[in-house]
């Protein structure tokens, strides 16, 4: 099968479509036909040579999500039939004709959905609705700042909070990406610089003078400082990604004296066990939704297999509006 391969660790340049033996899965496994997949930060830290992958993921083919159809059955697999349209999480190997992955970790597509957005789909909703519930236990009528609000997370997390009945404010640096959330449901933005002080004024202000219940930080370094600041009584920080720092200050005074709670997630590293939870949740929270149009996949660009180099540095170039798509079969 043709694959993407990272031959050494480096720039896009480092990316390679080659062919690769096929793989076979094992007992509870299926193989899936990749019709598409899309383009994570995970890959680019992998591709860099800076985030290896998990044990149970091939080596050097990238790629943490996928649409697709279910071309064979390992020994033991119950729930599924050949030619069944599915998507979901991997460890690692989305961007190739095919994959294995253990049957649980699978969602049935909704009737109606193309391949492309439905490939743009999994990571964002999954990281977003577990942050949600599993992390901020978010409440109806809460108020939510999801920083880099037109990202691929950012822009799956501002939808969920809507359809929990929450309120969701965001931040980015460019102004388009607050317009575009808009579409999605954001309540207000604001256009941030080097300067966070005035987020924090305006999440306060956001918030009655008192600030957000729950933030969703994709950003770390000093969104953290700023997030906290951000935050009224008994808020809820989630950390979930590192793209403006893996260091932060953090004011334990006003932690301690507003009673906040601080947690981070990452869903790649997780057990089986964890990562069939997440899946779960999504089928039985999310898909119903998404079948109902209730959520929508945001596609900034969709590129071919032999694109990849030029997705990855799409997706670098900071300038995309949800997610960066492989198309791999019709
Ligand atoms: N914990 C998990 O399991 C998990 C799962 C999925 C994703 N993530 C993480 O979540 C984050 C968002 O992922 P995504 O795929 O949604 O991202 P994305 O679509 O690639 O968007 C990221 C956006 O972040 C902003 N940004 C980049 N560098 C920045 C910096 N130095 N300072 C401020 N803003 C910056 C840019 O938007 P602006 O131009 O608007 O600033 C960029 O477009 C990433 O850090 C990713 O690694 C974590």
């Amino acid at each position: 099968m043709r694959a993407v391969v990272i031959t050494r660790p480096g720039p896009a340049d480092a990316l390679d479509v080659r062919d690769v033996p096929r793989p076979v899965p094992g007992y509870g496994q299926v193989l899936v036909r990749v019709h598409a997949t899309a383009v994570n930060r995970a890959d680019i830290l992998q591709r860099e040579g800076r985030y290896p992958a998990p044990p149970d993921a091939p080596a050097d083919i990238p790629g943490l999500e996928f649409a697709g159809e279910i071309a064979a059955l390992g020994p033991g697999v119950r729930d599924w039939r050949e030619g069944q349209a599915v998507f979901g999480l991997t460890g690692g190997g989305s961007y190739a004709e095919y994959l294995v992955t253990h049957e649980r970790l699978l969602a049935g597509i909704p009737d109606g959905l193309s391949w492309t957005d439905a490939a743009a789909i999994p990571e964002a909703f999954i990281t977003a609705h577990d942050a949600l519930v599993w992390g901020a236990a978010l409440h109806s009528g809460e108020r939510v700042l999801v920083h880099a609000v037109g990202s691929g997370v950012g822009l799956a997390a501002v939808q969920l909070v809507r359809t929990m009945g929450g309120v969701p404010f965001g931040s980015a640096r460019q102004s388009y990406k607050v317009d575009a959330a808009r579409e999605f449901g954001l309540q207000d933005g604001v256009v941030v610089g080097s300067d966070l002080g005035p987020l924090v004024a305006q999440a306060r202000a956001w918030g009655d003078g008192q600030g957000m219940d729950v933030v969703l930080d994709l950003l770390g370094g000093p969104y953290v400082t700023a997030g906290i600041e951000c935050l009224r009584i008994r808020g809820r920080l989630m950390l979930i990604g590192t793209l403006a720092g893996r260091e932060a200050t953090i004011p334990v005074g006003r932690v301690l004296s507003s009673r906040l709670t601080i947690r981070g997630t990452v869903l790649r590293a997780r057990p089986l066990e964890e990562k069939i939870a997440a899946t779960r949740a999504f089928v039985h929270d999310v898909v119903p939704l998404i079948q109902r149009r209730l959520l929508r996949a945001v596609v900034d660009s969709v590129f071919p297999l032999d694109g990849v180099r030029d997705a990855h540095r799409r997706l670098e170039s900071n300038a995309t509006v949800g997610k960066v798509v492989l198309a791999i079969h019709d």
